[in-house]
């Protein structure tokens, strides 16, 4: 492991005025999307999609790092560049989602637990080799009902922690991510509580498994109520709550911090960026590597039509450049009213 390497690309991942575009939906989850937009879910259209997101230079100078699925990283577009190329060509860093989905986890209340380690040895080198320099692993944690259990808490942290130590024998960088679920009827104070937890026992586990902090980022879930809950939080709210949590559990070893949108609409998981790197006065980066949040309104643009990337592609530019400034504290509401 090259510890200073790793350190290199993590600080460029949360590099000030940039952040991750997570790209690396599944099959079945892109499905999802391209139904809302009426678009059929075939590799073509895939890759034709993607492809107007990596080669939109102008939104792609606040993209520090391009999360992929297993299919678009030994995709090639139309003209026959890979699609790696391009992400490269455009000034970002290449990375690779490496799990391989949710398992019901036997007796635990039903919690699930992140498949993929079996294997990952011998994947980890071919995605070096094919240009990924950080990889995403995601943990997801149900807070609703008595969940999580400690059997499903400890599985997920402890197979974040396995795979990032493999990562790290490879000289990759792994994004750590823990998620909270923001689906459900759970208050704010059961997310700021249960997070806690997970980030606690993530960190531990971390350390048992000699993960170097110095060459990881995190991608945490932000403190919000679950969308079903009686009561709403305000920005101010989710800012305060959200920053007192992660001083509370997050090493300052750690480079960066890179959210989740979670399910928040575009402008919230903006604005709640934006305030946080406002207040200030924590010691890592804090940036986004949003799914949704950076590419609602790109796909709602293109909606599968030719003459429409030109549009998708300004769509994807005003968000990118939102969330660039939210990264530096100076996105302000009236700065949406610039959409394409
Ligand atoms: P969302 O921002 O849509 O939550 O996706 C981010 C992600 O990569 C989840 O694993």
């Amino acid at each position: 492991m090259n510890l200073d390497a790793l350190n290199k690309i993590a600080n460029a991942m949360v590099e000030p005025g940039r952040g991750i575009l997570a790209a690396d939906e599944s099959t079945a989850t892109i499905k999802k999307r391209f139904d809302a937009i009426g678009v059929e879910n075939t590799e073509d259209n895939r890759r034709d999609y993607r492809e107007l997101m990596f080669r939109a230079k102008d939104a792609m100078q606040y993209v520090s790092g391009v999360i992929l699925y297993d299919e678009t990283i030994w995709q090639k577009a139309k003209d026959g560049a890979p699609l790696v190329k391009l992400i490269e060509q455009a000034g970002a860093i290449p990375g690779i989602k490496v799990d391989e989905g949710l398992r019901a986890l036997a007796g635990a209340r039903g919690d699930f637990v992140t498949c993929g380690l079996d294997g990952l040895a011998t994947r980890l080198p071919k995605y070096r080799e094919q240009g990924a320099r950080f990889a995403k692993w995601r943990a997801v944690i149900d807070p609703t009902h008595g969940r999580p259990s400690y059997a499903g808490l400890i599985a997920n942290a402890h197979a974040l922690a396995r795979y990032a130590n493999l990562c790290q024998e490879f000289d990759i960088v792994p994004i750590v991510e823990p998620e909270v679920l923001m689906d459900g009827d759970n208050d704010i104070d059961a997310t700021y509580a249960v997070t806690e937890w997970v980030l606690k026992e993530t960190f531990q586990q971390l350390y048992y498994l000699n993960v170097a902090l110095e060459g990881m980022v995190l991608k945490p879930n932000m403190i919000v109520p679950g969308k079903k809950a009686a009561k709403q939080a305000s920005v101010e709210e989710v800012a305060e709550r959200t920053i007192k949590c992660l001083k509370a559990c997050v090493p300052s070893a750690v480079p960066g911090i890179a959210y989740l949108s979670g399910g928040q609409s575009d402008e919230e998981a903006t604005a709640h960026l934006a305030r946080m790197n406002e207040i200030g006065g924590f010691p890592w980066k804090m940036t986004f590597s949003y799914g949704r949040a950076l590419q609602h309104a790109p796909q709602h643009a293109w909606a599968g039509k030719v003459e429409n990337v030109a549009k998708a592609q300004a769509a994807f530019l005003h968000r990118a450049r939102m969330n660039g400034l939210a990264s530096l504290g100076k996105w302000k509401p009236d700065l949406e009213k610039q959409a394409a």
